[in-house]
């Protein structure tokens, strides 16, 4: 199952997404992730998007997908913005697809950053088409949706 989604998701991948939140404008977005794997149990990406509108660049992050025995996931990721998260999870594997479902352990922010209270997400991956949805709470907003994506082997 390791090697599974190191082969289905090595590579670069382009797409589209949308974004919502009580306190923000709705806004579009386009999406570059690469996924890279020496063999060890552990995925490294990096990601960078930019607004559908102006092009202006937007949100950006990388880490690592972490594979532990029996399905079990962890996911690193440091953003660019100021804020860190670990996640623990699991991954499923379908016929077709795999779905990784990860709900964070720690969200910590630098002194500058925004405060982040709790995220989540849900990734489907496909031989070619990888979907996720991204969910948070911060401080006066229950967990809620603030992403949706559908990306594309580029
Ligand atoms: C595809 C990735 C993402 C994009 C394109 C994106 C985009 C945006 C945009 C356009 C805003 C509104 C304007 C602004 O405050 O800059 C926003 C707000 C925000 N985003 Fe994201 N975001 C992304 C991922 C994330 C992630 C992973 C987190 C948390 C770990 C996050 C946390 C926040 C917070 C806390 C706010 C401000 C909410 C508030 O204080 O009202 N975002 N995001």
């Amino acid at each position: 199952m390791t090697v599974r989604l190191q082969d289905m998701l090595g590579g670069v991948w382009k797409g589209e997404g949308r974004g919502s939140y009580p306190t923000v404008q709705d806004f579009k977005y386009t999406e570059m992730t690469s996924f890279n794997h020496v063999g060890k149990p552990w995925i490294g990406f990096s990601q960078s998007t930019k607004s559908k509108e102006s092009e202006a660049p937007l949100h950006s992050e990388s880490g690592f997908i972490r594979l532990l025995p029996e399905g079990n996931i962890e996911l690193a990721v440091a953003h660019a913005f100021g804020i860190v998260e670990i996640y623990t999870g699991l991954m499923e594997e379908l016929e077709d697809h795999l779905i990784l479902k990860l709900n964070s352990a720690a969200v910590v922010s630098s002194p500058s950053a925004k405060v982040v209270e709790s995220t989540e997400r849900l990734i489907e991956v496909y031989p070619d088409l990888l979907r996720y949805r991204f969910l948070m709470a911060i401080p006066g907003y229950p967990h809620q949706l603030h992403l949706e994506a559908e990306l594309k082997r580029a």
